[in-house]
């Protein structure tokens, strides 16, 4: 069988676990190359086997079949841009970034005029399929609240004044709307940004985040409410053991849309 060619953009917590899944799959392999800035410190982690680019022209000589993103907003905006005007296939996992509808619009325009595709994870939350049927919805509400441990939110706190190893009950770090809280918490709310997305939208999206030292790992609660009835739904994910803003999940999270998106079967 052909082998799979996926190059990754980032060597962090959750790329790092997601090439390590790639590299132990058989029946088809993987040929896994990283995307990496010129000089980065994670070059020397970089398993053998794995190739490592640096730029537009050396992904396009190592001829992926799909570019996977796992490296931060500014992967989104430096990045993906590149490898969509390479005509390909971009599954983003850092979904906050397309808050901004500038870059969001200039992305589709990409993926529009050179046969690229931006695909986008459903990363540490599920249901997704659920709130984009009900997205046409005249009475659409949807709430999103993020309840993590103080240690997912240790300079966050310190920049309020909070010492993380003291906190003995919830503090509410944010409230308002989506687009917001992609912007002010681009490790965090990529779910948030994910909910807008398949839902009503950034503006409509209302978020609450919380730090809770009492939270059972990375906790997401989201809450629809329409005329087609109604949807609670609970995710308490345990934090990635290299990153506890990250929720484990996540790089298995990819490698299942990776597998989707190479099926002849496809869930939707
Ligand atoms: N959709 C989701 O549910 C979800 C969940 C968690 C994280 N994420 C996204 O995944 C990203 C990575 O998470 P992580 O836990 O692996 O973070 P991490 O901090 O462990 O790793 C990020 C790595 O990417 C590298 N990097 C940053 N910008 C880069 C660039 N432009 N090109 C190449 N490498 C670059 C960094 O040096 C770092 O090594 C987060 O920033 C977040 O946006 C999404």
């Amino acid at each position: 069988m052909k082998s799979r060619r996926v190059a990754v953009i980032g060597f962090g917590a959750i790329a790092g676990e997601l090439v390590e899944s790639l590299l132990a799959a058989s029946e088809p392999e993987y040929r896994v190359a990283v995307w990496l800035r010129k000089g980065s410190a994670s070059r020397d982690r970089v398993p053998s086997g794995v190739a490592v680019v640096e730029s537009a022209a050396e992904l396009a000589a190592f001829t992926p079949d799909l570019v996977v993103e796992a490296a931060g907003h500014g992967a989104v905006r430096e990045q993906v841009p590149d490898a969509l005007v390479l005509g390909l296939p971009v599954l983003v996992s850092s979904i906050g970034a397309l808050h901004d509808d500038a870059l969001k619009e200039r992305l589709v325009e990409a993926a529009k005029s050179h046969g690229g595709r931006l695909l986008l994870a459903s990363g540490a939350l599920g249901a997704l399929d659920y709130v984009r049927a009900v997205r046409p919805a005249r009475e659409l509400e949807l709430t999103y609240e993020s309840r993590k441990p103080p240690a997912a939110w240790a300079k966050e706190l310190e920049a309020l004044g909070h010492d993380p190893q003291a906190i003995a009950a919830p503090v509410t770090l944010f409230e308002g709307t989506a687009r917001q809280a992609a912007a002010d918490y681009p490790q965090n709310l990529n779910v948030a940004a994910a909910l807008a997305l398949a839902g009503p939208g950034f503006e409509a999206t209302r978020v609450s985040v919380v730090c809770d030292p009492e939270a059972k790992g990375n906790t997401h609660v989201v809450r629809v409410r329409s005329e087609f009835g109604t949807m609670q739904m609970t995710i308490a994910n345990r934090p990635s053991p290299t990153n506890p803003k990250s929720s484990w999940i996540v790089g298995r999270s990819l490698l299942a849309a990776i597998d989707q998106h190479f099926s002849p079967v496809v869930m939707l």
